[in-house]
């Protein structure tokens, strides 16, 4: 309830590092493995599990790769930037991206793919809202962002598919005030 009280959306970060086991526990609650089975997090259409986790940091860009619980590097620079066209992307310590990969959809209509694939990345998102809201983290999940340029710089398939970002930080001085 605390957590569900709290949650929304902040646009004002510091421009503080996450510690490394608060950024491991983000991950997991986003769309970590927390079942036996490799049950998730958040759920996928016909448990497809279609949506990988992407992570901008001002060390580079990773995959967060669920059954290892760890991350993989993908690009040697920061690429905060990229990831929307606001200007807090780039001095939040970290943006969130959620890709869809189709090729694990391969049982669903081609018509419904990216539907579902939203509709999990917004199960995530929430994850990320709630962990955040009882963590005295700040974020706010976002549409308002360049696809094309997202893609090229994490060297994404032709078909994967960038479907939101997310940041998340500590808040500002000001957004405390
Ligand atoms: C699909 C979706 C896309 C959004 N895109 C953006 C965005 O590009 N930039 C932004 O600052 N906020 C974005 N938001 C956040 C909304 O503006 C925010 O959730 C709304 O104003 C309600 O505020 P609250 O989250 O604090 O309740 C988006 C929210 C959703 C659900």
């Amino acid at each position: 309830m605390d957590a569900l009280q709290k949650r929304s959306s902040s646009r004002q970060f510091a421009n503080t590092a996450l510690p490394s086991q608060m950024l491991s526990d983000l991950l997991w609650a986003a769309f970590g493995v927390n079942r036996p089975d490799g049950g998730r997090t958040a759920p996928s259409a016909l448990n497809a599990q279609e949506v990988d986790v992407y992570v901008a940091m001002p060390s580079g860009a990773y995959r967060y790769d669920a059954t290892t619980h760890t991350l993989h590097l993908v690009a040697a620079s920061d690429l905060r930037h990229v990831t929307g066209y606001q200007d807090f992307v780039d001095d939040a310590p970290m943006d969130l991206v959620y890709v869809a990969d189709p090729e694990r959809m391969a049982l669903m209509p081609a018509e419904q793919r990216v539907f579902f694939a939203a509709a999990s990345a917004g199960a995530i998102a929430q994850n990320v809202y709630l962990f955040s809201a009882s963590n005295g983290l700040s974020t706010v999940i976002r549409a308002w962002l360049d696809r094309k340029a997202i893609a090229a710089a994490l060297g994404l398939n032709p078909d994967h598919q960038v479907l939101l970002s997310q940041t998340v930080g500590f808040p500002s001085d000001n957004s405390k005030a």
